[in-house]
């Protein structure tokens, strides 16, 4: 009890939560990229996929229990992060009132990406809960339908728009991503070996497989090469 309120309370107790709750993002992020790349395999795999995600588990246990643990622990953890991330901002304000002086030359990508982290985070936040109403719940889709996830993904990325939002919001998640790895890195102490150079091209190298494997959903949808129907011509 004790342990767990001194974590609670101080500052590298707040990053070691940053880092865990990042990691079952970074997790997750990485797995849902890879599943979505049955798209490109045709409607049926990528359906019976999505159906698998639904009922993973059943009927050793009751349908969706699997889903909604995996919901909660993953909601779960973006609160946590949030609430961890906002007590270290406030922390960091209250020692520093005045604030870092700003430097306004040309910077690498990995201070951009630092300086990002806060704004980044909030564009992060919002797309999440927009790709929800957009693809889990169908409140924002143009023309949704419960189940054909292949459809849903395919109508709603022909909205060039739409797309266009998704492209946006994986360039801040790129930037959110290559600083949160490489932060990871550094709370777990991998830094101080000499090879912060070495961790910061793992950052890099993860954070563009995810991001590319993204950006090319809607791009593949807006080009033709992921199109209605595309099983029953493939299986042909
Ligand atoms: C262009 C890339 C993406 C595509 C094509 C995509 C596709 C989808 C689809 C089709 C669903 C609904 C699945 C279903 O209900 O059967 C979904 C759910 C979800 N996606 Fe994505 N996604 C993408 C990127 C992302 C990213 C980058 C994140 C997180 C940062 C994310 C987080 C989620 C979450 C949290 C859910 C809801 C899971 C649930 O509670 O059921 N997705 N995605």
């Amino acid at each position: 009890m004790v342990g767990a309120l001194s974590i609670y309370r101080s500052t590298i107790g707040k990053k070691a939560i940053m880092a865990v709750t990042g990691f079952i993002w970074v997790g997750f992020v990485f797995i849902h990229m890879i599943g979505n790349l049955k798209m490109y395999i045709g409607a049926h795999d990528y359906n019976v996929y999505g159906e698998f995600l639904r009922t993973v588990g059943y009927p050793l246990f009751p349908e969706r229990t699997l889903l909604w643990i995996a919901r909660i622990v993953i909601f779960g953890a973006v609160a946590l992060h949030i609430w961890a991330a906002a007590a270290l901002t406030n922390q960091a304000r209250t020692s520093r009132p005045s604030g870092y002086k700003e430097n306004n030359r040309a910077q690498p990508l990995y201070v951009y990406a630092s300086r990002t982290m806060r704004w980044g985070g909030v564009i992060v936040g919002l797309f999440i809960v927009y790709h929800i109403l957009h693809f889990t719940t169908g409140t924002l889709h143009n023309n949704f339908i419960h189940g054909d996830v292949y459809h849903n993904v395919v109508a709603g990325f022909s909205v060039w728009w739409v797309s266009l939002i998704y492209i946006v919001a994986m360039g801040a998640l790129g930037l959110h991503l290559f600083h949160g790895v490489w932060s990871m890195f550094q709370t777990i102490g991998w830094n101080n070996s000499g090879l912060t150079n070495f961790w910061r091209l793992v950052a890099l190298v993860f954070t563009a497989i995810v991001i590319i494997g993204n950006i090319s959903f809607p791009l593949a949808v807006l080009v033709g090469v992921v199109a209605p129907e595309t099983t029953t011509t493939l299986g042909m």
